[in-house]
């Protein structure tokens, strides 16, 4: 089926704002997370059948270093420290895609700090 895109903004914010002062988002803006360990986004997703998913997280990092986030599936590590590396540019946004196993009903599915540089901007994530 075609994806789904769940945007950032309207998720779950843990130490975190939406802002849009760089473009290329999509929907109204995107999740700059504070930049320390432990902030973190969170998305309700459903699903009616259980099985293999494809999650594409879509963000922009404008340095040159990783921003690593622990991906958790309702309440499991799926991916540890995940790398969201540099974009180029704060406006410049790609994805960054893994492959989870989803249970049929709401799943949550959070992304969060690893580091005290806190993660990449978030737009949106695609399921
Ligand atoms: C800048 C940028 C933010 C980003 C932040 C960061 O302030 O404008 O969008 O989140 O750097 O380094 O995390
Ligand atoms: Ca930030
Ligand atoms: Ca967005």
């Amino acid at each position: 089926a075609a994806p789904i895109r769940y945007q950032a903004e309207t998720a779950t914010i843990s130490q975190g704002v939406v802002e849009s002062n760089h473009a290329g988002f999509t929907g109204t803006g995107f999740v700059n997370a504070d930049n320390v360990t432990g902030s973190y986004v969170q998305w309700s997703v459903p699903v009616g059948t259980a099985g293999t998913a494809t999650l594409s997280f879509r963000f922009a990092n404008g340095t040159t270093a990783n921003r690593p986030a622990d991906i958790t599936v309702n309440g499991t590590l799926v991916s540890d420290e995940l790398s969201f590396g540099g974009t180029g540019a704060w406006s410049t946004w790609q994805t960054r895609v893994i492959t989870v196993q989803l249970a049929a009903g709401t799943n949550t599915i959070r992304a969060t700090s690893t580091t005290a540089a806190g993660m990449a901007n978030l737009d949106a994530l695609d399921v």
